[in-house]
């Protein structure tokens, strides 16, 4: 069976638009996110997608917070990725993380909060409703996709540990192990790969852990079994594979921050006006396009302005890029 078209999804499965918009209003006053998953029917395994594998993630629900635009193929999401601990090249990781076994995982969170310790991955994710959220994902380097991942809010794991007052900040870090992930052994970026987030940004409804994608199992190259997603951001704040969470009272310094500060800063939001020193960041690629679509204008936070552009009331983008 095909995809369905994400726009007959809202039509005709979820609700009449002034209901849907109505319910747009409601989570937006509310700011919960989860709210959206209790409102929303739930994925149905037989919607099958074409060349997908992976074990099917059970009682995923829809989330209104998805976008209605069509998603990628599995072939585009799946086959051309960055993930710089298995190659540079985008047809590397999906090559060269095959192998790679993500089970068993633990997470080691530590810093300001009140439940440190070792977690286990499923003890982590498993107590709570996995939503499928189809959101905009826009790369530094101007390509751009359509994403179904499967997750669960970052707020919502963050609440169980328990940050305290001096808590301004979470620092992620990546699994560093070079015998699993061969990209270590060079040099190319300072490992592990660390990004990092505000206490605000972090706690922000759209602020999600995805453990899956088209309502299957996250695949490796993806970033198995959980990674970062901030649909707002620069692609590359979506830290894959993490493996330690630390609340700190000073702002983490990420790895691309420290490969080239002068060419990626912390905050790293979607933003048109603001170029790359090396290329504009006004338009971007679509992948899976055709060779012949073109490139189409980037979107102020990649369109997500409405639910985010308060976070930064005040604040100078062009300095904090
Ligand atoms: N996370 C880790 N650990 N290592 C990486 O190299 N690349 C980032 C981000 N997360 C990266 C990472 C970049 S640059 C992008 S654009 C996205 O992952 C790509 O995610 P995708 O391959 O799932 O589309």
């Amino acid at each position: 069976m095909l995809i369905k078209q994400a726009s007959d999804i809202l039509s005709s499965e979820i609700t009449a638009e002034s209901v849907y918009l109505r319910r747009r209003q409601l989570l937006k006053a509310a700011g919960v996110a989860t709210l959206g998953a209790i409102l929303s029917p739930p994925l149905k395994a037989s919607e099958a997608v074409p060349g997908a594998s992976g074990k099917l993630l059970p009682g995923v629900t829809r989330s209104p917070f998805s976008t209605d635009q069509q998603p990628n193929s599995w072939a585009d999401v799946t086959g051309y990725n960055n993930y710089y601990e298995f190659g540079t090249g985008k047809a590397d990781p999906a090559r060269r993380a095959r192998d790679f076994a993500p089970l068993p995982w633990t997470v080691k969170v530590g810093g300001e909060c009140d439940k440190p310790g070792t977690y286990a991955y499923e003890d982590l994710v498993s107590r709570h409703r996995l939503e499928e959220r189809i959101y905009r994902l826009r790369c530094v380097e101007a390509w751009s996709m359509i994403i179904p991942w499967v997750g669960i809010p970052l707020a919502s794991i963050i609440e169980r540990l328990q940050p305290n007052s001096d808590a301004r900040f979470v620092n992620f870090r990546t699994l560093y192990d070079p015998d699993r992930m061969p990209g270590q052994r060079r040099r190319t970026l300072n490992w592990p790969y660390e990004e990092g987030l505000t206490m605000a940004e972090a706690m922000h409804p759209l602020t999600l852990i995805a453990v899956g994608l088209y309502g299957r199992e996250l695949p490796n190259q993806n970033g198995a079994p959980m990674r970062l997603v901030v649909p707002w951001k620069y692609g590359f704040k979506s830290i894959k594979a993490i493996a330690e969470i630390n609340f700190t009272r000073t702002q983490p310094r990420s790895s691309w921050q420290q490969a080239t500060p002068s060419e990626y800063g912390f905050y790293a939001n979607v933003n048109p006006e603001v170029p790359h020193p090396r290329w504009s960041q006004a338009r971007e690629r679509p992948i899976g396009a055709g060779l012949f679509a073109g490139k189409k204008p980037t979107l102020m936070f990649n369109g997500y302005g409405e639910q985010v552009a308060s976070l930064y009331a005040g604040m100078d983008l062009r300095k904090n890029y």
